[in-house]
């Protein structure tokens, strides 16, 4: 069998002892590579505003009901940073809808300064803001962040047409990752799994896509319709526990193929399931990102219907022989490897 037909019969797979002996085969690997340690990332949602009309995403420009806009006061980002510092998270990740002019970029640019000043370099800050500007990611990374996040979301082109608007650009996001990997910048990509259309080819061919681009980082989870926004409203070919299931299975088999790159345990995942963001610590993925956002703004920040966002401290890593990294960094191995 080809490679390619060995990870779809994988991705096929019901027994659920081979499936537990793939999360196993994965979960060593992990330990082998990375460790038993799992990285935290406290994850500050600073504004729903967006530019973007993405088909599956409820915060997308052309919603209306339901939600406010906001965008947090640079004052109320810092406070979460500095208690992302207190709590020894060793990282923060600022995360919004797409916005890029000029004003909105120097206003991040201020706050990151202001944050390596007041933490003493002793935060790692990563940045989720999309698709900008070569130019914009130059300015964001001189003004200090390490590391960051943009989901390719599928890698098949075609269905990323399906799945955005005709001036959203399948080429343009690819050159985004590009520029940021040039800039220096530890770079994170994903994909949604279990999206209208999408085939388990498509998902494998996600895994070979990672792999060829080099990348340092994973954050990928299940599609959840929300039926707010068109791609929700349309028929669906999965359901949400085969979601889950192939959201496990890729992040062991981007374990074992990738071996040395953070994947992170998503909030997707455990929105569907009580124990997700366990199951897929046990599974290859080394990452949590703890919610500090603000808690009126939760609300509002509503990429898909009732997301769940698990306390750190109702999650046990013990039970699971992790241990959380308090006070690292947790640069991704794969990164320092390709650049040293
Ligand atoms: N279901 C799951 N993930 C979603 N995202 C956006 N909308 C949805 C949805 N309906 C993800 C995208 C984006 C990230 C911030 O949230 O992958 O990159």
């Amino acid at each position: 069998m080809q490679d390619k037909e060995i990870y779809i019969s994988k991705l096929q797979e019901q027994d659920p002892d081979k499936i537990a002996d793939l999360y196993a085969e994965a979960n060593s690997c992990t330990e082998n590579v990375c460790g038993n340690k799992v990285f935290l990332r406290g994850l500050v949602e600073f504004s729903n505003v967006c530019e973007k009309d993405c088909y599956y995403c409820g915060v997308r420009r052309s919603r209306f009901q339901g939600i406010k806009r906001y965008t947090m006061s640079a004052e109320e980002i810092i406070q979460c940073a500095l208690f992302a510092h207190k709590e020894k998270y060793g990282s923060i990740v600022l995360q919004s809808g797409e916005v890029s002019s000029k004003p909105r970029i120097d206003f991040v640019a201020r706050i990151i300064e202001k944050i390596i000043e007041s933490t003493n370099g002793e935060l790692r800050v990563v940045l989720s803001i999309g698709e900008l500007p070569r130019e914009a990611y130059a300015v964001l990374k001189r003004a200090g962040v390490s590391r960051y996040l943009l989901r390719i979301e599928t890698s098949n082109e075609q269905l990323y047409k399906q799945l955005h608007p005709a001036n959203h650009s399948f080429q343009r996001r690819m050159q985004a990752l590009k520029d940021l990997k040039d800039l220096g910048y530890q770079v994170g990509t994903g994909v949604m799994i279990g999206l209208p259309g999408q085939t388990l080819e498509d998902l494998v061919e996600d895994l070979f896509f990672f792999r060829d681009i080099d990348i340092d980082m994973i954050g990928m989870g299940p599609y959840l319709p929300d039926k707010n926004t068109p791609l929700g409203q349309r028929q669906q070919d999965y359901n949400d526990e085969q979601r889950l299931t192939l959201s496990f299975k890729m992040v062991a088999l981007a374990r074992l193929m990738l071996r040395d790159v953070n994947i992170a345990a998503t909030t997707a995942m455990g929105t569907l399931h009580p124990r997700g963001k366990e199951i897929a610590l046990t599974a290859g993925a080394n990452v949590i990102m703890p919610q500090i956002t603000p808690k009126q703004y939760h609300h509002n920040y509503r990429i898909y219907d009732n997301k769940v966002n698990i306390a750190l401290k109702s999650m046990h890593l013990d039970k699971i022989n992790k241990q959380i990294a308090w006070g690292e960094y947790g640069d991704p191995k794969h990164f320092v490897k390709r650049t040293t």
